[in-house]
């Protein structure tokens, strides 16, 4: 599975310096997965996310996407630190990526549904409620079930 020069570009387009703001870049400072980053395993669901929705023919809005998808777990936190964030991290860290988003940047609610139900369906009242939400919700679970199993890498995309 493999984007192509011109959709990465396309992806670096929409994503319109978003990734490069100091905030977008403290992810880098915290772990997800194995050895992967938030920052690494964010971009992963992105592409994955944009890979999906162009192959498959899914219709999603390619900008709401890729900007939702960057965003998804924007929590700022080492959630492996109990001390850093309210118990029980799976539940609770969509709703705190929202905020830290919507503090920050001016979100579509495509994007912020997105955010919000991405662990879907552990958080079970937060629903995805449109095409680009479900891609996300699946890409994430493929991209987080990669990096814990093989620890080391990051989705191949
Ligand atoms: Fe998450
Ligand atoms: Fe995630």
């Amino acid at each position: 599975m493999r984007l192509t020069k011109t959709e990465i570009s396309e992806i670096r387009n929409h994503l319109h310096g978003l990734n490069l703001t100091k905030e977008a870049q403290l992810m880098k400072h915290f772990i997800q997965h194995g050895k992967i980053s938030t920052y690494e395993h964010v971009l992963s669901v992105t592409r994955l996310s944009f890979y999906l929705n162009r192959r498959f023919h899914l219709g999603a809005s390619d900008c709401e996407l890729v900007r939702g998808a960057f965003l998804h777990d924007f929590y700022l936190y080492d959630w492996h630190n109990s001390a850093s964030h309210e118990r029980l991290h799976g539940f609770h860290h969509p709703a705190v990526a929202l905020k830290n988003a919507m503090q920050r940047y001016k979100l579509s609610p495509v994007e912020q549904n997105i955010i919000r139900s991405h662990m879907w369906p552990l958080t079970l009242l937060s629903i995805p409620k449109c095409r680009a939400a479900v891609i996300v919700c699946l890409a994430d679970k493929i991209c987080s079930t990669y990096e814990t199993l093989v620890r080391k890498s990051s989705f191949p995309c």
